[in-house]
């Protein structure tokens, strides 16, 4: 074998060159990687023994994608397109061996080869739409010309990947092999035994033409995901470079592609993106928790509670092959709960993404009980009951000694104190707080809150856990409400006093949509039903929660609430007499009516946040910014585009952060808009939450 560059070496057996790319952990192409393909080839075209060549890579994947931590620098060596072209005008075949995930510049880089085969367990996408990109070496070209403009749109605007089978069907790859290497090898072989020809994508045109003669395939398309992708930029822009591919010339649509690429590139919303790629693998990282810490091994989950949280996370348990008990108090209780998740996962079934079969089988994984000493031999038990402290307390004074050693004993509470319900137990170092967010089978974002005893072994894994089932988890401290909830609390606030100022709540929320979240303040508390916490009996229109509770508003759940909502379509109209109520409200306790711009409204909602986030530095109660930001992102909704809240307040400038804290604190007044000494520091020494780093 000899080297080729740093990460690439050639070998040449039986007539063919067989080049292998070995840069770990994911073989990204870093420039000695797209130099050593260049080189490579042309070695192997200059050798006249070799007959045809095999690309192909050591490690646990295909190439992976561009190296992202060179985008921004200074380009070094040979760019992709160029490696592409060597590949491509080679005269002798090549052949693109694929094991795990061929992506973005990885699958572009192999359909610059003649012929693609692959191992079943293959997986194929461009997912550069997720760091705010297109494919920027020909991939937005040659995708549609391969498996047709429908394919090509959906895969390149979701970033979702594909398997082997589907890629063989949409000829994307030519043939799945059972050896990787002797396959791809047999396939050369044949290739010049009898004389292929050296197939080119770019020269493809036939399955352009069913969007040339359809071109309203476009439209249908930006229809159907214009909920999905609102705000986003990347998304639009792939979908007209497809366009392109379909309306001009190969070449041109390269040259189109790379405009689009470098407007993107060079945009806000992919340094957003990019940074959040980066952030969240960053999360699973506890600078105080060795890599190497033992785990416990979790074989069997147990849920106390069988409601709307537990349900759910028994689900995420179950979707991964984990068998998991759950508890309820009485058997009413339980099957109540048990018949939500077998509705939960028909719903799935009618929408496609599961089968009969998959139902049973994950159901078969659910079982239930109404004793807690079912959970004896359970490697992890979550509870999940009514958010009481004497209840939890309760609780885990019984799971000490029901459960055996070494099992974690976690807590899904969403604000008590993790540190007491630890008391309750003569072994505070397996209690932790694994915070699921609502749907807790939707989503993503896992608040992991380690105690003041909570041991190293039972944090290394409850973020192992989590990852495990398809969480993203975040380490954090224990405060009230933890990172994620205690920063919505502050947003909550102003919320409310602007509306008490005479903003109308849609206002508000309107602003916020348009920021990018899915919904504002005030939807959200209608969704959630307004009598959370609302006694009838003890109401005296004493708040605007009150008031509105009293005036037969309960949110969503009876049509009326800051909104009306259509009894049909569920679309929701502002409610004037809810306006005039609060307003009124506001007036008759003297508060101060004010004119509102969007500007207002933003910053109003949206610094506090981040005063309160630097306030969550400085307590250590979160790791590092960017942890802040994972967990506004994947359990608020905050627009990843933007980076989240601590990102966003770098791009903003920390300087005019505070220069506006202080305006409003001056005016305002109130502990939220009490200035974070972090933050002003970092202000006056001209740096940026980033700046901080990890
Ligand atoms: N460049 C640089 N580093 C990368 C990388 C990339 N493309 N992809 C992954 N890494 C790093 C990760 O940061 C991580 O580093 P760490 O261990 O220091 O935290 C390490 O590789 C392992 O990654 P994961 O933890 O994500 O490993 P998984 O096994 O869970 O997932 C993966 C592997 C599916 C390849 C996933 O890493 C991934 O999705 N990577 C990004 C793929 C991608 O976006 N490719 C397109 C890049 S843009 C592009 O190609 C532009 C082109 O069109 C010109
Ligand atoms: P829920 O009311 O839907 O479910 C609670 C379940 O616990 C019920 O099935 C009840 O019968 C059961 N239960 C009560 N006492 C019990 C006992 N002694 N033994 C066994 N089971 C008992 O409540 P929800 O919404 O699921 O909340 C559960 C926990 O999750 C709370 O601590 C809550 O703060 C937290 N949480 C809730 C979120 C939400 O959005 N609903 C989000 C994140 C956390």
């Amino acid at each position: 074998m000899t080297a080729v560059s740093q990460s690439v070496s050639l070998e040449v057996e039986d007539g063919i060159a067989v080049i292998t790319i070995d840069n770990p952990p994911v073989n990204a192409l870093s420039s000695h990687v797209r130099d050593g393909i260049a080189d490579g080839v042309e070695q192997a075209i200059a050798d006249d023994s070799v007959t045809a060549i095999v690309l192909i890579c050591a490690g646990r994947t295909f190439i992976a994608g561009a190296d992202i931590t060179e985008f921004g620098g200074a380009s070094k060596g040979r760019s992709l397109p160029e490696t592409q072209a060597t590949m491509e005008n080679s005269p002798k075949p090549i052949v693109a061996a694929i094991h795990g995930t061929a992506l973005g510049g990885g699958l572009e880089t192999a359909m610059a080869a003649h012929y693609r085969v692959a191992i079943d367990s293959a997986e194929f996408g461009l997912p550069e739409v997720k760091l705010g990109l297109l494919p920027g070496a020909g991939g937005t070209q040659r995708l549609p010309r391969v498996t047709g403009v429908q394919k090509a749109l959906e895969m390149m605007t979701s970033g979702d990947r594909i398997g082997a089978d589907e890629a063989l069907e949409c000829g994307l790859i030519n043939e799945i092999v059972d050896d990787l290497k002797a396959g791809a090898m047999a396939f050369a072989r044949k290739a010049v035994d009898e004389g292929w020809p050296l197939v080119k994508i770019r020269d493809f045109d036939e399955k352009l033409q069913a969007a040339k003669d359809d071109p309203e395939i476009f439209t249908r398309f930006r229809a159907k995901t214009a909920r999905k992708t609102r705000g986003f930029l990347a998304p639009e822009y792939n979908i007209q470079c497809i366009e392109a591919a379909v309306n001009m010339p190969f070449d041109e649509g390269i040259k189109f592609e790379r405009e689009r690429f470098t407007e993107l590139m060079n945009g806000t919303q992919s340094a957003a993106q990019r940074y959040y790629f980066f952030a969240e693998r960053q999360a699973a990282k506890i600078p105080d928790v060795p890599k190497d810490t033992p785990q416990i091994e979790i074989n069997t989950a147990g849920i106390i509670g069988a409601g709307t949280m537990g349900g759910g996370i028994a689900m995420n348990f179950a979707n991964v092959g984990i068998p998991v008990i759950i508890v309820d108090r009485d058997q009413a209780s339980l099957d109540k709960g048990l018949g939500v998740v077998r509705k939960n996962y028909e719903r799935s079934v009618k929408s496609g993404r599961l089968t009969m079969e998959d139902v049973d089988a994950r159901m078969a994984l659910i079982s239930g009980a109404t004793s807690r000493e079912a959970l004896a031999d359970v490697d992890i038990v979550i509870e999940a009951v009514f958010e009481f402290m004497d209840l939890k307390k309760e609780i885990f004074a019984d799971l000490d000694r029901i459960c055996k050693p070494g099992a974690l004993l976690a807590s899904n509470t969403s604000a008590l104190d993790v540190n007491e319900i630890a008391s309750a137990t003569s072994r505070p170092e397996s209690v932790i707080g694994m915070h699921f967010f609502s749907p807790a089978n939707v989503m993503k974002l896992l608040e992991n809150v380690r105690g003041d005893a909570t041991s190293d072994t039972v944090i290394a894994t409850a973020m192992a856990v989590g990852k495990r089932i398809g969480k993203i988890p975040a380490l954090v401290g224990v405060c009230q409400g933890f990172v994620g909830n205690r920063i919505l609390a502050q947003r909550r606030i102003e919320a409310d006093n602007m509306a008490l100022e005479g903003a109308p709540p849609a206002m508000i929320d309107d602003v916020l949509y348009d920021f990018g979240f899915p919904m504002g303040p005030f939807a959200m508390s209608d969704l959630a039903g307004l009598d959370i916490g609302w006694d009838p009996e003890k109401s005296t229109g004493s708040t605007v929660k009150e008031l509105i509770n009293e005036s037969g508003r309960h949110g969503q759940k009876n049509g009326r609430g800051y909104y009306t909502y259509d009894p049909e379509t569920r679309a929701k109209t502002p409610d004037p007499e809810v306006v005039a109520m609060i307003k009124a409200f506001g007036e008759s306790k003297g508060v101060e009516q004010r004119e509102f711009t969007e500007e207002i409204i933003l910053d109003r909602c949206l610094l506090p946040m981040v005063n309160e986030g630097a306030k969550i530095l400085e307590e250590g109660i979160a790791i590092r910014p960017s942890d802040i930001d994972v967990i506004w992102i994947n359990g608020y909704g905050w627009p990843v585009y933007t980076g989240g809240p601590m990102f966003w307040a770098d791009t903003v400038g920390l300087d005019v952060v505070v220069e506006k804290i202080k305006h409003y604190s001056a005016m305002l007044g109130g502990r939220h808009w009490e200035l974070s000494p972090l933050l002003e520091r970092l202000a006056a020494e001209g740096k940026t939450f980033q700046s901080m780093g990890s």
